[in-house]
């Protein structure tokens, strides 16, 4: 009868050893039973940026890959997308069901009445010069948050830890409003109870010289979908950062501005950047062969946009991105680079190259069209994936912190370096 264990035979021993498999892993620990002596260590496993390493298990968010799925507590992205709300979808990450309505009711009025940050903030913005990049801001701001709070260290209490993850949810709006207002040189915007949260930053940001602004509700719509489809994806640099941080059991402000930083990289959060970029300099539909043609010839030109470590297939959120585009452009007006991109992907996806590697367009190819249209400056647009991935970071942490199979996380390393020799005066070297 077929069993659930990996036998592993040691060539340098020739012993032979069973390994347990539970949810298709052995546990790596396991490995240091393999030893050619009682002076051996035991055998490690080597996974230079954990390729093939659970670091967790997570009941939070689902991912296959290969079949272009993505499910947030069971639920399917496309299905949120188009009938919930990031509040709502926050709740859902938080606590694994669906709020009721009164439970909705509750959080919505909790994460509106954190929007305030303390006035100090202020001061602290006013310190970064004028060109400081948004997201420093965003980082830095978020870190001295925990001085603010300094009750949240208690990090196993679940009130405290519960009320800091709400706190989190609600300023991260106002303190990337505030970024974006100190960059533009325009005073700050307080936040509005009577307004939605997605209204409520939208206001942060554009409101000048008016009381009564009011966003577009297509707008509105749309940047609640997309703040939907980048609220969590599993353990993703980011979210392992502020995982691994939080390990230390330092409080959640400290840990969240470690996933804001590890956002900031290009390989990470700042992809759709590099997709305007891209499209700029293709400039007309005619030249796309030209530039398909230089990026199969190897010289380190990418389609960005377009590829991922996970996704073999169409990524599911730029699905939904591609839709909302046509409902952002018909208020603000077409994106010229629009028409490029889609003849850009039609060409791709028909391409041998593209599809013998599995390459399809990821969130990142449609989501700079609609913050651009939407009149965000690109250095902005990181700030605006940081804003929802919160609720998951922060979920994430909690699920973390809670789970009694996590200690510290401290990886091994393989050691290349020189040993131990003796120290030499300067004048001897
Ligand atoms: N354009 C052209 N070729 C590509 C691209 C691309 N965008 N992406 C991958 N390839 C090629 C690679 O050169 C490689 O070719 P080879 O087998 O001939 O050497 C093959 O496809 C496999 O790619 P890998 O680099 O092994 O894929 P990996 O999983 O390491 O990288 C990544 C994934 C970083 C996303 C990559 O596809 C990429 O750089 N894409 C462009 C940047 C981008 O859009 N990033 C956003 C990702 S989504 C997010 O983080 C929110």
């Amino acid at each position: 009868m077929a069993k659930d264990t990996l036998s592993v035979t040691d060539n340098r021993t020739g012993k032979t050893y069973e390994l347990k498999i539970e949810n298709g892993c052995i546990r790596a620990p396991e490995l240091r039973t393999i030893k050619t002596g009682p002076e051996d260590f035991g055998l490690m496993a080597y996974d230079p940026a954990f390729l093939n390493t659970a670091n967790c298990k997570s009941a939070i968010t689902f991912i296959d890959g290969d079949k272009g799925i993505l499910e947030y507590r069971g639920y399917p992205i496309e299905q949120l997308a188009e009938k919930s709300t990031h509040l709502e979808v926050s709740y859902l990450l938080m606590n694994g069901e669906l709020p009721t309505k009164k439970q909705l009711e509750e959080f919505t009025h909790i994460i509106t009445h954190h929007t305030y940050v303390h006035e100090n903030i202020k001061q602290f913005m006013d310190g970064f010069r004028y060109d400081a990049h948004p997201m420093s801001m965003l980082a830095s701001t978020v870190a001295a948050l925990s001085s603010f709070y300094p009750e949240a260290k208690n990090v196993k209490s679940k009130e405290i830890r519960r009320i800091q993850m709400m706190r989190l949810i609600a300023k991260m709006p106002t303190l990337a409003a505030f970024s974006y207002r100190h960059s533009q040189g325009l005073p700050y915007i307080y936040p509005n109870n009577d307004l939605s949260y997605v209204e409520n930053f939208l206001t942060m940001v554009k409101s000048i010289g008016r009381t009564n602004f009011k966003p577009h509700p297509a707008l509105v719509k749309a940047l609640d979908i997309l703040f939907i489809l980048h609220a969590d994806h599993e353990q993703n640099c980011s979210t392992t950062s502020v995982r691994v941080v939080g390990s230390s059991e330092v409080d959640p402000y400290s840990a969240v501005t470690a996933g804001i930083t590890a956002l900031f990289g290009p390989l990470h959060g700042g992809a759709n950047e590099a997709v305007l970029r891209m499209l700029r300099e293709i400039g007309d539909k005619k030249n796309i062969p030209d530039f398909i043609k230089r990026v199969k010839g190897g010289d380190g030109t990418k389609l960005m946009g377009f590829g991922h470590r996970v996704y073999k297939n169409y990524d599911p959120r730029a699905k939904v991105i591609k839709k909302a585009c046509d409902e952002v452009f018909e208020v603000t007006g077409k994106n010229p680079l629009l028409e490029i991109a889609i003849e850009l992907e039609r060409i791709a996806l028909q391409d041998e190259y593209f599809v013998s590697r599995k390459l399809y367009p990821n969130v990142d190819f449609y989501s700079g069209l609609i913050y651009e249209a939407m009149g965000f400056p690109v250095d902005f647009f990181t700030n605006l994936f940081a804003i929802p991935r919160t609720v998951g970071w922060v979920s994430q942490w909690e699920e973390m912190i809670t789970d009694s199979e996590q200690k510290i996380a401290r990886p091994r390393q393989v050691f290349t370096g020189a040993r131990k020799r003796d120290y030499l005066a300067a004048d001897k070297r």
